[in-house]
């Protein structure tokens, strides 16, 4: 049943908001797209926002939003309307909705869009991801799932440069894809030449180690790695400076670590602290390889933007994949003025953009991914994050997310917390999330074209690097 029974009707005082009154049995919830006729004959395309749930026989009552006038064409002209009473309402069909993107290129499609009783498909605006995103779901409800659609359809529409931060080695295999994939679709994943960089105990074939350099880290990133304060520190510190001016070139710590034995009794203490903190059995120093981030911030193959996935796991020291990811973000903002439109994707972001950072270096990379999501959209810097909970992430970055994708979320506080960071999601959308199936995801904000319910497409490429499966006795 696309219809609604014919007594539905709305009205609207001001052309922007409508009210609507519907048979019970209509079913109408929020976020359904409506037609709504008026008696002049326009027809004009509407959102549900809320319903109130009919007593008995009641019909029921809502309310929604005008997006704009359906013309000839098919095509949607945004905007308000002149206000309106006594117009006919009904279910949006597919046909209807195809209008809301008008002529603009770079929609990518990402599931099946469900409103109404239809599934229609559900696209977003490539462009739209020059803002920070933010996917949020509880653990299981496909987020890591639903990134990878996500990062395929930026890989497939878009030449952005995308750095990958991915602590469960799920995206290792974000360059090839599965069995039956469209010949064009495969030719051009495996054309974006996606490298994958991993720790010794984790690599693979066509892997590359993950590595990086103390030389060319900031010196406040030296100082966090040495856990080295100017203050409280300050003999260490000031032979850690002179230290840097040994260092020019030398990038084997072990060499430099001698020098220091012999040194003055700062650089002695210097050297103790670098022994006591483990420093040199490190395995994430690059030597003679390429550090993330020249792999990062180098080209891609075919000579456009790169694409790089981080396999963080596998360290013997967890303050390994840290350092990296820190030196890589550290160089990324270093260059931010050749502004080359790069996404930073963090899966599991609470981790790397947690309020309560633990250790020096997490306290640096935090800092520098709050200064990218306040002001790294001016250099396209974006950020695209994902996390189960919505309060381990630093108020500072979360506030500065102006896409959300949300999928299966239980907890009332969590969603009560979304609905004040992300005041354009519909508060009712945002409440059915609790009800949501696996794959199934709210989106809402400047990437999508009005707020919308979608269950998200199949995967082209692989999940996962290192599932291992229960032994099963007898098989
Ligand atoms: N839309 C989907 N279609 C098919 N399988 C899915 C879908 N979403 C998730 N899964 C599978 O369910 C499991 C959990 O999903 P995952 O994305 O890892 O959840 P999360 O990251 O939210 O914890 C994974 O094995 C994943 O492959
Ligand atoms: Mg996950």
């Amino acid at each position: 049943m696309t219809t609604m029974a014919d007594e539905a009707r709305a009205e609207s005082r001001d052309g922007r908001g409508f009210t609507f009154r519907a048979a019970a049995d209509d079913g109408v919830a929020p976020g359904d797209m409506v037609v709504v006729t008026t008696p002049d004959g326009a027809r004009l395309l509407g959102q549900v926002v809320d319903v109130i749930e009919p007593v008995g026989e009641d019909p029921l009552t809502g309310f929604g939003v005008v997006i704009g006038a359906l013309d000839e064409e098919g095509a949607v002209q945004r905007g308000a309307r002149p206000a309106f009473r006594g117009a006919a309402l009904e279910l949006a069909r597919p046909a209807e909705l195809g209008g809301l993107h008008g002529a603009a290129a770079g929609t990518m499609s990402i599931g099946t869009w469900r409103t109404g009783d239809v599934g229609a498909e559900a696209s977003l605006r490539a462009g739209g991801f020059n803002r920070h995103s933010f996917l949020c779901g509880q653990s299981g409800s496909g987020k890591t799932y639903a990134l990878g659609v996500l990062l395929e359809r930026l890989l497939l529409q878009t030449d952005l440069r995308m750095a990958v931060f991915d602590p469960n080695a799920d995206f290792v295999h974000l360059g090839s894809t599965l069995p039956g994939v469209a010949e064009a679709d495969a030719r051009r994943i495996a054309d974006r030449g996606v490298r994958v960089l991993r720790s010794d105990s984790t690599r693979g074939e066509g892997d590359e180690p993950l590595r990086m350099r103390f030389r060319t880290m900031t010196r406040q990133a030296q100082a966090a790695t040495l856990q080295l304060d100017p203050i409280h520190d300050q003999d260490e510190y000031n032979a850690f400076i002179s230290f840097l001016a040994q260092i020019g070139n030398e990038s084997d710590l072990g060499a430099l670590l001698a020098g220091l034995r012999s040194g003055t009794p700062g650089q002695l203490s210097l050297a103790r602290r670098m022994e006591n903190l483990g420093l040199l059995e490190w395995q994430v120093w690059a030597g003679e390889l390429p550090s993330a981030a020249d792999v990062v911030t180098g080209g891609g193959a075919g000579g456009g933007a790169g694409v790089t996935v981080m396999d963080l796991g596998g360290f013997g020291d967890p303050s390994e994949p840290i350092a990296v990811c820190l030196e890589v973000v550290d160089e990324l903002w270093a260059q931010r003025d050749r502004r080359i439109p790069t996404l930073l994707v963090i899966d599991e972001a609470h981790n790397l953009c947690s309020s309560d950072p633990a250790s020096p270096v997490a306290q640096k990379l935090l800092d520098r991914l709050i200064q990218i999501a306040a002001e790294g959209r001016k250099y396209g810097l974006w950020l695209l994050l994902s996390s189960q909970r919505p309060s381990k992430i630093h108020p500072q970055i979360l506030s500065q997310c102006d896409n959300l994708m949300l999928m299966r979320m239980n907890s009332p506080d969590d969603i009560a917390e979304l609905g004040r960071a992300f005041g354009f999601a519909p508060k009712a959308m945002l409440q059915a999330s609790n009800g949501f199936v696996q794959g199934e995801a709210l989106l809402a904000g400047g990437f999508a074209p009005v707020p919308m319910l979608v269950q998200v497409r199949e995967r082209l490429t692989p999940q996962g690097g290192s599932d291992v499966a229960v032994p099963l006795v007898g098989a």
